[in-house]
């Protein structure tokens, strides 16, 4: 039985400010927690509020260390659309947080075996993820595990799917600059984490959500596996959890 727990919040806002408490919440708690990060377009809220409460003197990142999910391969940091450019912004460039304990898959190195093995060596050294940040994506995906015949237990290089690579489109000027691989944290590595917070915004979100928490536990969608986590939090806003009553 799962023991995932579900907050449906009215909206994007709400659900943003949520979030942003309960990484409040482990920062103040433990000043030099580990938290895994997500890019993308949903977690910009939580990094705003943050951001804010970092300002006002509620937080400091400067005992926290960082892991991201994932990073584009093929792809170099200056670029604006690489995950380091995009963690820059929205969140590291405006917070107290050294840039030394701050972690993203190298997408510049093209030996995969090498960024993978270092970066789960490098997880297992900080002690493991205190809390970590998820996304999901349409066709249920957490980091960039993609589904599968069978779960990825570390991190490894994988090939975009195509609807991965359409729904990233809209940050590129040409279609082909969109990256067709990436470097993910595995889904071993993320459920290895102590603690995790997946954010659902948006009604084309709706389907994965719920075949994530109601359909088969699958690696043909990736984030049912969350639900044998023993402490996963689930914040949807009311767009993306329509027609679903749980
Ligand atoms: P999004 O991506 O936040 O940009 O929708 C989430 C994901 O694909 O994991």
């Amino acid at each position: 039985m799962t023991t995932m727990k579900i907050y449906k919040v009215t909206d994007y806002d709400a659900l943003s400010k949520r979030a942003a408490s309960m990484l409040a919440a482990q920062i103040i708690g433990k000043p030099d927690a580990v938290l895994g990060l997500a890019t993308g377009s949903t977690p910009t809220g939580t990094y705003q509020y943050l951001r804010t409460w970092q300002r006002e003197g509620i937080l400091d990142f400067s005992g926290i260390r960082t892991v991201n999910l994932d990073e584009y391969r093929g792809i170099a940091r200056t670029n604006a659309q690489s995950y380091y450019a995009f963690m820059r912004e929205n969140l590291f460039d405006h917070v107290n947080i050294k840039e030394e304990n701050t972690y993203i898959p190298n997408g510049e190195e093209a030996d995969g075996d090498k960024v993978c093995r270092e970066y789960e060596a490098l997880i297992r050294r900080l002690g493991g993820v205190d809390l970590q940040l998820l996304g999901i994506g349409q066709n249920g995906h957490i980091g960039f595990n993609e589904p599968a015949e069978s779960f990825a237990e570390a991190c490894h290089c994988v090939d975009l799917a195509r609807s991965t690579i359409e729904a990233n489109q809209r940050f590129f000027e040409r279609a082909e600059d969109v990256p067709r691989q990436a470097y993910t944290m595995g889904i071993g590595t993320i459920m290895r984490a102590k603690k995790i917070l997946l954010l659902a915004s948006g009604r084309e979100k709706a389907k994965a959500l719920y075949q994530a928490v109601c359909g088969p536990i699958s690696p043909k969608l990736p984030a049912s596996v969350l639900r044998l986590h023993p402490d996963v939090t689930i914040l949807a806003d009311e767009e993306c959890c329509a027609g679903m009553e749980f």
